[in-house]
């Protein structure tokens, strides 16, 4: 199993620039179900979710091939069977998003319990109650969950909490029924605009999507997509966001590079509440540490709240502030435990219930042997790696290898000293 070995307290300089977004590339390739023909998706994010979603589609039928160093060629026209291999389908979460176009294009799904990451247990009830309201049957088979549905029809769906996937697999599935759905408090991740999009460029009927209230007119079980240009794949704002708080906390001059700052609102007024200069251009982001930062609460939200997939990495920037910090994560379920193992670096963190923590600062952290439980947690560690004195070993690499393209050598091109082992 691969390995970080980080030696941490170096400043960092210079440049870096961000890949494309993760949760939008995943969702386009499961997209391609809906086209009579192959599509062009540019800027895809080299990452172990994107081959996963790569097997997994290659597994049903469909072609893919590379052609070029971040490009790829889908050809879905060739599946022939929709049951999501179980061991695939439980190694990444946006293999649900897949349900929606195979069950409005040949009327069942089989699937696994999603796997992904592991805070909370990622329930499914919510893609039940809109697949049944678009008239599909859901049955649990052989510990496998089937749906199944002739025709989707219309519908008028409001969403018991707001889900990203959930809306995005319903907002695929809807452009090819007979009829108008509507989806209502529906999540507004600019991934989710940038889906829409394209698929209007090719023949969709989407409106709102970006927004709290989505309108698809159905084209029929019968119709397909067609792609008439490539689609580029939006820059990865989680990617961006955790180089910013990298640099709030270690940089002397980092500039950040293919990004959209107007996707940061949220940690970018945070950061800035805390003390934190952030210069902001059209595609770029520019920080330094400050002389000191002063602490803040923290409640993450849904889009365009402050994201959940940023809670931990900005923790261990609120670890360095000067005072009492609270964070509430309202999104997930224990998706707090993480705080664990930066405690035992030196963090002073009390963990008062699944979702609420209070952080006093600042304190020093010291390096440890770590091991990453998530994506998102594994970057974090490799913040507080960063930060903290001495030499810490962060196993299970694989899990920010789902999220970050190449993560070490970005960092060292930057000052970091970190380097994979096997
Ligand atoms: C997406 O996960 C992202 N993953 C997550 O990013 C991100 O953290 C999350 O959205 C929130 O922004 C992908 O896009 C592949 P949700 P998703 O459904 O769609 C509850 C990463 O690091 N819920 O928006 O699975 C759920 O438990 C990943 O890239 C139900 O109750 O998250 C959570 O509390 C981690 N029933 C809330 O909704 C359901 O049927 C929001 O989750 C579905 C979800």
């Amino acid at each position: 199993m691969e390995k970080f070995i980080i030696h941490g307290g170096e400043p960092l300089a210079g440049e870096v620039t961000i890949g494309g977004a993760k949760n939008h590339a995943l969702k386009l390739f499961a997209a391609s179900v809906l086209f009579e023909d192959p599509i062009t998706i540019q800027n895809v994010p080299l990452i172990e979710d994107i081959f996963r979603m790569k097997e997994l589609l290659e597994g049903l039928g469909a072609k893919i091939t590379k052609t070029g160093q971040n490009d790829f060629c889908i050809d879905s026209s060739g599946i022939f069977r929709t049951d999501l291999d179980r061991e695939i389908t439980k190694r990444f979460r946006a293999s649900v998003v897949l349900v929606g176009p195979l069950l409005a294009r040949f009327g069942r799904v089989s699937l696994p319990h999603p796997g992904g990451c592991v805070f909370g247990e990622r329930p499914i009830d919510l893609f039940i109650a809109g697949f049944e309201q678009m008239g599909a049957q859901f049955k649990e088979k052989d510990d496998c969950y089937v749906f199944e549905a002739d025709n989707l029809r219309g519908a008028d769906f409001t969403f018991r909490i707001p889900s990203v996937t959930v809306t995005e697999t319903l907002m695929l599935a809807a452009v090819l029924t007979e009829g108008k759905v509507t989806l209502r408090n529906a999540a507004c991740e600019p991934e989710i605009e940038a889906l829409a999009h394209y698929l209007n460029s090719a023949g969709a009927k989407i409106r709102g999507a970006g927004t709290q209230t989505i309108v698809i007119e159905g084209l029929g079980k019968h119709a397909r997509l067609k792609s008439n240009k490539p689609s580029q794949i939006i820059p990865d704002r989680i990617e961006a966001g955790s180089f910013l708080i990298l640099g709030s906390l270690l940089a002397t001059d980092l500039r950040i590079k293919k990004c959209r700052p107007e996707h940061l609102a949220s940690l970018i007024v945070h950061l800035e509440a805390a003390g934190v200069n952030v210069e902001v251009g059209s595609d770029w982001m520019g920080v330094c540490r400050p002389e000191t930062f002063t602490s803040l609460d923290l409640k993450t939200r849904e889009y365009p709240g402050f994201p959940t997939d940023l809670q931990a990495p900005f923790s261990v920037f609120l670890t360095q502030t000067k005072g009492k910090s609270q964070v509430f994560e309202t999104v997930f379920d224990g998706r707090l435990e993480y705080m664990i193992d930066l405690k035992r670096m030196g963090a002073e963190i009390t963990i008062c219930d699944p979702h609420r923590a209070i952080i006093l600062g600042p304190t020093p952290l010291h390096g440890r042997e770590m091991e990453s439980p998530d994506l998102r947690a594994g970057l974090a560690f490799v913040i507080a790696a960063l930060v903290a004195k001495g030499r810490s070993t962060i196993h299970n690499v694989y899990q920010i290898d789902r999220g970050y393209e190449r993560i070490e050598e970005k960092l060292k091109q930057i000052n970091a000293n970190i380097k994979r082992v096997d």
